[in-house]
């Protein structure tokens, strides 16, 4: 690569620091408890963990690591390909579903390429952004067709992610103080999705970015990053940020912006960012675990009291995905809808 695109550039307060602090990092939890009162500590840890970080590692979480491994092997087999293969499941206006190599976080361009597939194939959303216009739309995946064994690797895959979030939603519905399965009914008809990400060598890692300063819009993020590193965390503390070591086996959680809100800020989204560097080349697994498009997210009702009041509006989760999908595909020249749009003004006492 010849010149660099100053679309890449990041604004100079967002440049990553180089020499990072990996001190002091994300909690790890054991997930694995089988008696009563172990679960009541995990739902402690969890509940702190949240509150604190907003980001935790999990180990022995049940996910048989050659399905893991096989969906890695997979990705990376997808993109050593030349690029007019990758370019036949690219995804346009129409379905922003596939490849692309062209996303903007907040008007600025992430280093990497990516592969978009929904859990649900198809995967329902609104049609529109227009709360009157009811019609919906189906997003079909793209396979790749000479790599049948990624979509068999991906099935098995997703379907483990759906097991440990749901595992993971019923600990932090008791840590909030809920029913078990106060969340689970948001999901029936889910809209999550799994993104494979690559990162290629970067020839400016001080100035660009893998994935700019973000928080993740849906519920929950389940992790799987490879042995290189680069995610960083906004820690809670102190706003440093901070390296997430690699372990092997192991995932990376993240609540999302949605249980900020169903939480009504008991537990908040965090940003975190991407590193890249100049010698190796970093894939990553997110799986978005979101819920229904019909949703319409609000603090939830047990959790708002007099002395805490709502501090979110309800707003419409498919719409809000739309927007996202449509958003991250052109530059609108704004920033794409967030959170905060919805949320209610303080009341001075
Ligand atoms: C994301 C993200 C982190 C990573 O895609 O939203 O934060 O390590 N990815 O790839
Ligand atoms: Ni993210």
């Amino acid at each position: 690569m010849g010149e660099v695109d100053p679309a890449f550039i990041q604004p100079a307060e967002h440049r990553p620091n180089l020499s990072f602090t990996e001190a002091q990092g994300i909690p790890l939890i054991d997930l694995n408890s089988s008696s009563n009162a172990a679960t009541e500590d995990l739902v402690a840890e969890i509940g702190a963990a949240c509150k604190n970080w907003g980001f935790f590692q999990v180990i022995n979480h049940g996910v048989p690591p050659e399905t893991r491994r096989k969906l890695e092997a997979a990705a990376r087999r997808f993109f050593a390909q030349p690029p007019e293969e990758k370019r036949k499941v690219r995804r346009d206006e129409a379905n922003p579903q596939g490849y692309y190599d062209t996303e903007l976080t907040k008007n600025v361009r992430d280093w990497k390429e990516v592969l978009d597939l929904t859990v649900k194939n198809p995967t329902i959303l609104p049609a529109s952004l227009d709360p009157a216009d009811g019609e919906l739309r189906q997003l079909v995946n793209r396979w790749p067709e000479n790599l049948p064994e990624l979509r068999e690797a991906f099935e098995e895959y997703a379907g483990e992610m759906e097991k440990l979030s749901h595992k993971l939603l019923r600990l932090i519905s008791l840590s909030l103080g809920l029913q078990e399965n106060r969340l689970s009914g948001f999901f029936n008809d889910h809209t999550s999705f799994i993104r494979l990400n690559h990162y290629p060598p970067c020839p400016i890692p001080h100035l660009a970015l893998g994935v700019g300063r973000h928080k993740d819009g849906g519920a929950l993020t389940v992790l799987a990053q490879d042995e290189v590193g680069g995610l960083e965390v906004k820690r809670k503390a102190d706003g440093e940020w901070v390296r997430v070591r690699p372990t092997p086996e192991a995932f990376i959680i993240n609540v999302g912006d949605i249980i900020q809100v169903w939480s009504n800020e008991e537990y908040e989204s965090v940003e975190h960012r991407v590193m890249v560097n100049s010698e190796k080349e970093r894939f990553s697994i997110p799986f978005f675990f979101n819920p229904d498009h019909s949703v319409m997210v609000e603090p939830l009702k047990e959790l708002v009291t007099e002395q805490s009041p709502a501090k979110y509006r309800p707003y419409n989760w498919g719409r809000f995905l739309t927007n996202r999908k449509l958003s991250n595909f052109k530059n609108l020249g704004v920033d794409n809808v967030q959170i905060h749009h919805f949320r209610l003004q303080e009341s001075s006492s």
